[in-house]
């Protein structure tokens, strides 16, 4: 394919190309298939398994945007489309409002299956895509791209900025079998699904949507607290009036560290902190 196919587009859409994965790029995603596939059948919720296994994710290879976009339609009228890396918060927010959800192309390398700062497609789809074949999650991220070009004209991006990252990315759900992942950035990290459920590290707090967005993240490291939503339609339902009336209110309020805890938080786990953040004996 020549260079002039991978020039951006208006709307930053390029082409996957996926004849042009090599077979080392193919096992780095089989590889990280079959370490997470061990790791979340207990561990991620329902809707996300439910997902992965309609989507066929498998572990043959890296997945062609065309065979899962046919499924993705078919079930929430969803689309994947190729991007380049992150894009501009206007044009992001623009494709999910359209249902379009853009996806890196490129795979991390084999030195970097346990961490990676930015983005690759095993987390753009392995992560995202089987959440949106739930018809909730699905309506509640095309409400999300709404609500983010409504934001960025009040000048609340950073607030709601913070309810993507404490749901979407790194969102757990209350299940009948106990705690269970379906936040995106979790489900694509070996380590943090683990850490995320079962160290005694984070604090885990019920879904409280004007507390999660006065709450800063970090992007760093795992997470120092994670918000726990009782059901998808809770979160769809808590998300549906006009925030206006919610960003003047938080203007009057301070913002909290990750590590947090109030008074009146629906506290289900008070983390211990990080071994070498913890007292002194
Ligand atoms: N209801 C929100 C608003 O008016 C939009 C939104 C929906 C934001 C769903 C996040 C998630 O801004
Ligand atoms: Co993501």
């Amino acid at each position: 394919m020549s260079e002039a196919v991978a020039v951006p587009r208006a709307d930053f859409t390029t082409e996957q190309d996926w004849s042009a994965y090599s077979a080392e790029e193919h096992a780095i995603w089989r590889t990280l298939f079959h370490r997470q596939q061990e790791i979340l059948r207990e561990r991620a919720c329902p809707e996300f398994l439910e997902g992965l296994a309609g989507l066929g994710v498998a572990a043959d290879g890296i997945p062609d945007f065309r065979r899962l976009n046919t499924l993705l339609e078919a079930a929430t009228g969803w689309r994947i489309v190729a991007v380049p890396g992150l894009v501009p918060d206007d044009v992001f927010f623009g494709h999910l409002a359209n249902r379009r959800f853009p996806s890196t192309c490129f795979i991390r390398r084999a030195e970097q299956l346990d961490y990676l700062q930015e983005p690759d497609i095993f987390h753009d789809i392995y992560g995202h895509v089987p959440m949106l074949m739930n018809p909730i999650f699905a309506n509640y991220m095309q409400a999300y791209g709404e609500g983010g070009i409504k934001a960025l004209r009040l000048g609340s991006l950073d607030r709601l900025a913070r309810l993507y990252w404490y749901t979407v990315e790194f969102g757990l759900i209350q299940s009948p079998a106990g705690i269970r992942i379906y936040g995106s950035g979790i489900v694509s990290s070996k380590g943090e699904s683990i850490y995320s459920l079962e160290s005694p590290a984070p604090n885990r707090i019920g879904f409280d949507l004007l507390r999660i967005m006065r709450t800063e993240y970090r992007i760093d490291d795992f997470q120092e607290t994670y918000f726990v939503i009782d059901s998808f339609g809770q979160l769809f339902a808590a998300t549906q009036p006009d925030f206006t009336p919610y960003y003047d209110q938080l203007q009057g309020t301070s913002d909290l560290t990750p590590a947090t805890v109030l008074q009146s938080d629906l506290l289900l786990h008070r983390g211990r902190g990080r071994p070498h953040e913890a007292p002194e004996p």
